[in-house]
C-alpha cells in the first residue's frame, strides 16, 4: 500500500532551491511575499533554518523557514504548492523541523499568523500550539491582525505524544529525508 504513496522527499533548502521557492511563495501570498533576495539572505544567517519538500523528480511542493533564537524556534515562512495541500505535507515539513528543535535543544515553537488564516490556525492547533496574544493591525497590507502562536515545551510528554501521533498518522505520502 505504501509502494502506491506519493514519495516526498524532506531535505535543506539551497540557493539554487530558492527561484522555485519563491514561486510558491508568490501562490501563497500574493504581494505580501517575501522577495528572492529575502531567501538568499536568510541562507547566510546562521540562525535560520530551511527545509524544502520536494518530489522525486526534484521539484519544490513545499518550504518551510524559521529561526532557531536561544530556547525558540520562529516560524518565519511556510507555505505548500496549492497543487499539493491536503496531502499532509505541511504536516511531515512540521514534523521535520520539530526534529531539528530536539537536536538543537529547543524548548518552545512560536509564530504570527493572520487571524483570518483557518487552515494555518488549524495545522498549529493540530500541533497542541495556542495563541498567547495578538499583535494589532500587524500585516500591513490590510492591516489584518496577527494571532501569537506558542507550543508547549516540546520535551514533556504531552507535546511529545501529540507529535508521535501525528508522526504515525502522515499515511498519505512517504517521506524520504536526505
Ligand atoms: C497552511 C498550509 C501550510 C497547510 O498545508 P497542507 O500541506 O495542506 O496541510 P496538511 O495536509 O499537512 O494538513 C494539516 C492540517 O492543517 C489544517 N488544514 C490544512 N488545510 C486545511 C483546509 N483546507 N481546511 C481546513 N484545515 C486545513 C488541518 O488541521 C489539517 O489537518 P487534518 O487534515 O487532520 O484536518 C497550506 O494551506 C498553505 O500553504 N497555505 C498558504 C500559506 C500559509 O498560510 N502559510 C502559513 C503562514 S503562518
Amino acid at each position: 500500500m505504501k509502494n502506491d504513496c506519493l514519495k516526498i522527499i524532506i531535505r535543506g533548502m539551497k540557493k539554487n532551491d530558492v527561484p522555485q521557492v519563491s514561486l510558491i511563495e508568490e501562490e501563497a501570498f500574493g504581494n505580501h511575499r517575501w522577495h528572492e533576495d529575502a531567501f538568499y539572505s536568510e541562507l547566510n544567517n546562521e540562525l535560520s533554518k530551511y527545509l524544502v519538500a520536494t518530489l522525486e523528480d526534484g521539484s519544490i511542493v513545499g518550504f518551510i523557514g524559521c529561526w532557531l533564537i536561544f530556547e525558540e524556534a520562529h516560524i518565519a515562512t511556510f507555505a505548500i504548492s496549492k497543487k499539493y495541500q491536503k496531502k499532509q505535507i505541511a504536516q511531515a515539513l512540521m514534523c521535520s523541523f520539530i526534529d531539528i528543535c530536539y537536536k538543537e535543544e529547543i524548548k518552545y515553537i512560536t509564530l504570527e499568523v493572520r487571524e483570518s488564516n483557518e487552515n494555518a490556525i488549524s495545522l498549529y492547533e493540530k500541533f497542541g500550539m495556542t495563541s498567547v496574544s495578538i499583535r494589532k493591525k500587524y500585516y500591513q497590507d490590510n492591516n489584518e491582525n496577527a494571532l501569537v502562536m506558542f507550543s508547549e515545551n516540546i520535551f514533556y510528554n504531552k507535546f511529545k505524544t501529540i507529535y508521535n501521533d501525528i508522526k504515525k498518522n502522515i499515511k498519505k505520502i512517504e517521506i524520504i529525508y536526505e
